[in-house]
């Protein structure tokens, strides 16, 4: 095999060299360069009298030593009939594979260890960057590894490992190892990624936040009998707490409601831990390369699990001696295998481009989070023992705010034609007015801002007129005062308000008949932001199905952000 001309690895560069080599390009994704490099490695090494013929799998690894980023291919080629060829780096891959008499239901026929046999013949194999897509044939998978390289030929399959980065300042590969791994058992039921009665995913993961909260908390509670403290379990951290009590800083890092998440969260585990928390958009740490020391504990939030940027921000904070927390609900992803310790928030499959049952359930976690390191000090007892009774009685507020759908579609036929919408909150809703805002934005498509309350006079207070909508969030916790003043000052300036209260608070919030108020039940002010939100996401929901826009697949948006 010979060695080729390019000694960068930006797709721009490859793109130039390859232009200048007579290829033509239709698109400007990074990703057309690559078929068109393998082409070009597969002409050249076939250039010449009695060259030696390149076998498929040569040229799949010449191109993958040439490419720079995260990326997971499969190659296919007329050169090639009956092979086909699967490698990654960076985003997720997994190959599931299924007995030709496999019955999916029966999970238990799975539950002792199987290793892959390099016969493919008694199986259908099937690969994808998410078990959404497998887990209604098999939930038997492999997950691949960075620098593995699946190959199907006539029936066969087999696994081989290269540490390509070797490949890559050498000019060389490196001997290929066999991977023997055993397969994993995706625990996801085939029922997950229906959408049963609802018409969008969307829609049905905002509903099932009820049962998906339960989940979330079931066997991670404890309600003593009377002489038993109320506390909390999560297993996944039960050998690091010391270390987290001790740190120096909590750095959450994450992106888009992953990181709004944390921020609603952020409250509460400042208070019951006394440790400092700190906050950082994974792209920004990673830009700034941001001080992480070896003292802080770095918790990675992210319902994939796989976001490159999220990924990367780990790395950083690993390669910094950070211990380091997963949060995430998908089992096997990168997250939750490689961080040193972590929570899943065992949701269920979130199929919705944005992330709602994810959301909420990422806010109970790491309210949780928050008991497991406050520990049991007599002090803040009481104040745990309400947040636990609170947690426990949640899924019912949630089910009883899902009761104002209707309400909120009223709501959106009203917005449907407005091209801008503000939401303000502060304290624990700070993260709610970001997240409602980024709801609207996402899937409405519709201009949408979320601000903190206390910013209003420095530069918001300038927008306000008889015409921009503006929802205002003031549920009942130490903040409420503050709020009910900035309704106020929004009013006097002829502001289009509409105020999010407490149950039975109408009266006291609203400043004229013409506030529109939605009503919320209370609960423990820091849950009070997994409540909050759920009128927002059926507000973001009921304007785009109304707008006739795609719900559960947004415009230029995807599920998992797996390149930078
Ligand atoms: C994408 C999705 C968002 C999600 C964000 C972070 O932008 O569209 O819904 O919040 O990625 O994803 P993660 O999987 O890390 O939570």
């Amino acid at each position: 095999m010979p060695n080729f001309l390019f000694c960068n690895y930006h797709p721009q560069v490859l793109k130039e060299t390859l232009v200048r080599h007579g290829f033509t390009f239709e698109s400007e994704t990074d990703t057309e360069v690559i078929p068109k490099l393998a082409k070009f490695v597969f002409d050249k090494a076939n250039e010449g009298e009695g060259a030696q013929p390149v076998t498929f799998s040569q040229v799949v690894l010449e191109v993958m030593r040439h490419l720079e980023g995260a990326y997971a291919l499969i190659f296919k080629s007329r050169h090639y009939p009956n092979e086909l060829i699967a490698c990654k780096r960076g985003s997720p891959l997994l190959l599931g594979v299924k007995e030709l008499n496999e019955d999916i239901n029966s999970g238990s026929a799975f539950h002792d260890a199987k290793f892959l046999s390099m016969d493919g013949h008694s199986k259908e194999l099937f690969l994808s960057s998410d078990a959404n897509a497998i887990v209604e044939h098999t939930k038997r998978v492999l997950v691949i590894e960075d620098g593995e390289v699946v190959h199907l030929k006539d029936g066969s399959v087999s696994i081989l490992k290269f540490d390509n980065d070797k490949g890559r300042h050498s000019g060389a590969h490196s001997r290929p190892s066999s991977v023997q791994r055993a397969l994993s058992v995706l625990e996801m039921e085939v029922e997950q990624i229906n959408k049963g009665n609802y018409e969008h995913y969307m829609q049905k993961e905002i509903h099932e936040q009820p049962e998906s909260l339960t989940t979330t908390m079931r066997g991670r509670l404890i309600r003593g009998g009377s002489c038993k403290a109320k506390t909390v379990l999560l297993g996944g951290l039960k050998d690091h707490l010391k270390t987290i009590r001790r740190s120096r800083r909590i750095v959450f890092v994450g992106c888009g409601t992953s990181y709004n998440a944390a921020l609603a969260a952020r409250p509460i585990l400042e208070e019951l831990s006394g440790v400092p928390v700190t906050m950082e958009i994974a792209s920004d740490l990673v830009d700034r390369q941001g001080p992480i020391y070896r003292e802080d504990t770095a918790v990675f939030v992210s319902q994939s699990g796989e976001t490159a940027d999220t990924l990367l921000a780990f790395e950083y904070a690993l390669e910094n001696g950070a211990l380091c927390v997963g949060i995430t609900n998908t089992v096997g992803s990168a997250i939750a295998r490689h961080t040193h310790c972590g929570v899943h928030i065992n949701a269920g499959a979130e199929i919705g481009v944005a992330s709602t049952k994810a959301y909420t359930s990422q806010i109970v976690v790491m309210a949780m989070l928050a008991l497991a390191i406050g520990g049991d000090a007599i002090s803040s007892q009481a104040r745990r023992e309400a947040i636990i009774d609170g947690l426990f009685d949640l899924p019912n507020r949630v089910r009883e705010v899902l009761k104002l759908d209707h309400e909120m579609k009223d709501l959106a036929k009203l917005l449907m034609a407005e091209q801008s919408l503000l939401v303000f909150g502060r304290g624990y809703n700070y993260a709610t007015a970001l997240e409602g805002a980024l709801k609207v934005k996402e899937v409405a498509l519709m201009h949408s801002e979320g601000m903190l309350a206390g910013e209003m006079k420095h530069g918001p207070l300038a927008l306000v007129d008889e015409n921009l909508p503006i929802i205002v969030i003031a549920t009942r916790d130490t903040c409420f005062s503050k709020q009910q003043s900035v309704i106020q000052q929004l009013h006097a300036r002829k502001g289009r308000l509409i105020v999010m209260c407490s149950k039975g608070d109408a009266a006291s919030v609203s400043p004229g008949e013409s506030c529109r108020v939605i009503e919320v039940p209370q609960v423990e002010d820091c849950l009070q932001p997994v409540v909050n939100i759920v009128p927002l996401q059926l507000l973001a929901y009921h304007l785009t199905v109304l707008k006739g826009y795609n719900v559960d697949q947004p415009r230029n948006l995807a599920k998992s952000v797996t390149t930078q």
